[in-house]
């Protein structure tokens, strides 16, 4: 007699090459029914498949792990079949967004060709194209001679396909990105903070990510900031290192997130995060980037969270798409 439930459900399973093997073996501890069926060459992503009722637990290494709605043969995106599959998953009353992969070494259409064509074709049949605030998205990944349809509503919609490139906004660095994308995954409301202690600061991606929010920012770094494309009426400089702060002048101010984004090893950042504590409130957050100097990555870990643990609560860590040898870690003032 056939098993209720019993469906198979095929996954693709975002990480980056760096960190496949703890993926990998996050991914056995805490979506112990997935079957990993391929990991494409190019260590972005794996296959996989589980029982449909199944889902992983909150995952550090792993991206994103996001059900495969329609998986086509063939390489060929300009295709009736993929059309119909795209429409079958999109429903008229969505705002579509669409992010293409192309992973196929026999097609050369790059990821923008892919969705200008698929966007513009399905507009034609009356669907709403929404690229800032799409209610969905739908991924297009062409890989070892099939196409995967994804339709995901993760609210933390990674652009995992773009982690190089900068949107229409002007960007101070790369890091900017990854500071949105914290505040993002770890669902902080920037726009209530009124005040940020940036420590490593410069040239400034997260105080004018900070600013740009309505935050004011005080930005410690001896290194310069990109003064002239930062709102300095909402940020302060101290240029000096941090251990050269003087804590007094803190004392008593309402800062409601301290960030650390130090070109340092991940426990001189927590010591660091330690000796600031002292002047944060019960429930400011923390944003702090553990640099993984080296391979000892659980180590690090390890320590980092020991370090941490005095002072902090709620740790949770994450490898975000704009994160390279580094994670993102996220946690609140005892
Ligand atoms: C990766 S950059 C920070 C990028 C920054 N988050 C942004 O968005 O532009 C690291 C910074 O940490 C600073 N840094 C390293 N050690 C420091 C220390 N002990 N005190 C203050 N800043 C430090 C470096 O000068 C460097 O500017």
């Amino acid at each position: 007699m056939p098993l209720i439930n019993s469906v198979e459900i095929r996954y693709l399973i975002f990480c980056d090459k760096r960190f496949l093997r703890s993926a990998v073996k996050e991914l056995a501890e805490e979506f112990p029914s997935l079957k990993i069926e391929s990991t494409d060459p190019s260590g972005r992503f794996i296959v996989g498949s589980s029982k449909a009722a199944a889902r992983p637990g909150e995952l550090t290494f792993v991206e994103s792990v996001i059900p495969v709605s329609i998986e086509l043969d063939g390489m060929k995106y300009v295709n009736k079949e993929v059309l119909i599959a795209l429409q079958e998953v999109i429903k008229s009353k969505d705002r579509f967004k669409i992010e293409a992969l192309n992973l196929s070494s026999h097609s050369g259409a790059n990821a923008k060709t892919i969705e200008v064509f698929l966007g513009q074709a399905l507009e034609k049949q009356g669907l709403v194209a929404d690229l800032d605030n799409p209610t969905v998205l739908v991924y297009v990944v062409l890989a070892g001679g099939k196409i995967f349809i994804c339709k995901t509503d993760e609210k933390y919609v990674l652009d995992a396909f773009r982690a190089n490139k900068f949107g229409k906004d002007e960007k101070i660095s790369r890091a900017e990105f990854k500071l949105k994308e914290a505040v993002d995954y770890f669902g902080i409301d920037a726009s209530g903070l009124k005040l940020a202690l940036d420590i490593g600061a410069a040239p400034g991606g997260w105080s004018n990510y900070m600013a740009k929010q309505g935050a004011k920012v005080i930005a410690v770094d001896n290194a310069a900031l990109a003064y002239e494309k930062l709102d300095m009426r909402r940020i302060v400089h101290i240029p000096k290192r941090a251990h050269d702060v003087d804590m007094e002048s803190l004392k008593g101010l309402d800062i409601g997130i301290l960030l650390m984004d130090m070109n340092i090893a991940p426990a001189d950042s927590a010591n660091l995060a330690i000796r600031f504590a002292d002047i944060l409130k019960k429930g400011a957050y923390l944003i702090l980037t553990i640099k993984l100097v080296d391979f000892r990555i659980e180590k690090h870990i390890k320590d980092v969270e020991e370090i941490l643990s005095k002072e902090y609560r709620g740790i949770r860590l994450k490898k975000l798409p704009h994160n390279r040898q580094e994670l993102t870690l996220f946690a609140i003032k005892k």
